[in-house]
């Protein structure tokens, strides 16, 4: 499986800003093109969900894909967003053989620890950036970010790294073009964290508690609060005990 068997165009920095702001400018200023990937080493201004910044240096991947997804809308990115959770899931597993858990919307954990989050950003209708930061094994993350972990004991070797990135990116184009479908909901399900717990979920200014029981076919979280059943496509959730 190689990267170079694809009709991709790559961009690869040692240091960039941002993956996904060196996608959108490049969209701006070429428009869409056929699907796109940038990549970078480190990133100085790595951003995550609400602009919160994601601390990316060496030994992470960082990388953003520009795609055409015709089926996309403003209520199904939610969607496409745990889909892209779940490929990243699956490629874990199959080039680590490690079992991480998925904290909807957009968050992969291990050990109790973030160690991946996706970004999904709309430039125009129907093409998407999909951003994709992972901590492979980056040093004194853990001081700066308690709340994070690595997935690896030492830094990958470069091969190991291409070859997870050149997985994820087939899982991807093979996915996308079907993520309507829906049909990795069952399986996200059964390695979701905080599912039948209780939980608060903010939303923008919004503080709303009940129990998560459930996800839509459209990937929307359902709270059981005490008001009754409502389902959402976005939103921060956190365990309360
Ligand atoms: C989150 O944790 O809320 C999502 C994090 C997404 C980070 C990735 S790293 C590659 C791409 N470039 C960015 O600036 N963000 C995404």
């Amino acid at each position: 499986m190689l990267l170079a068997d694809l009709p991709l165009q790559i961009n690869w920095w040692q240091t960039c800003k941002s993956t996904n702001l060196a996608a959108k400018e490049d969209f701006l200023a070429n428009g869409y093109d056929g699907p796109k990937l940038f990549g970078s080493d480190v990133q100085t201004g790595g951003y995550g969900k609400n602009a919160r910044p994601f601390i990316s240096n060496q030994g992470g991947i960082y990388l953003s894909l520009v795609i055409k997804v015709p089926q996309l809308t403003g209520q199904n990115q939610g969607l496409l967003t745990t889909g892209i959770a779940w490929q990243l899931y699956e490629t874990i597993k199959q080039e680590l053989q490690i079992e991480t858990e998925l904290k909807w919307v957009n968050d992969l954990f291990w050990q109790g620890k973030k160690i991946a989050g996706i970004l999904v950003e709309c430039p125009a209708p129907h093409v998407a950036i999909i951003g994709i930061g992972c901590n492979l094994f980056q040093t004194h993350l853990s001081e700066e970010l308690p709340g994070a972990t690595n997935l690896l004991t030492a830094q990958p070797t470069t091969e190991k790294t291409c070859h997870l990135i050149s997985n994820l990116i087939h899982h991807l184009f093979s996915f996308i073009p079907n993520f309507i479908h829906s049909d990795f909901l069952p399986q996200y399900k059964k390695h979701m964290m905080l599912l039948n717990k209780k939980v608060t979920l903010q939303l923008g200014q919004t503080t709303i508690q009940g129990r998560a029981v459930d996800l839509t076919p459209m990937g929307n979280l359902i709270l059981e609060t005490e008001t009754g059943s409502r389902s959402f496509n976005a939103g921060e959730i956190t365990r309360i005990r």
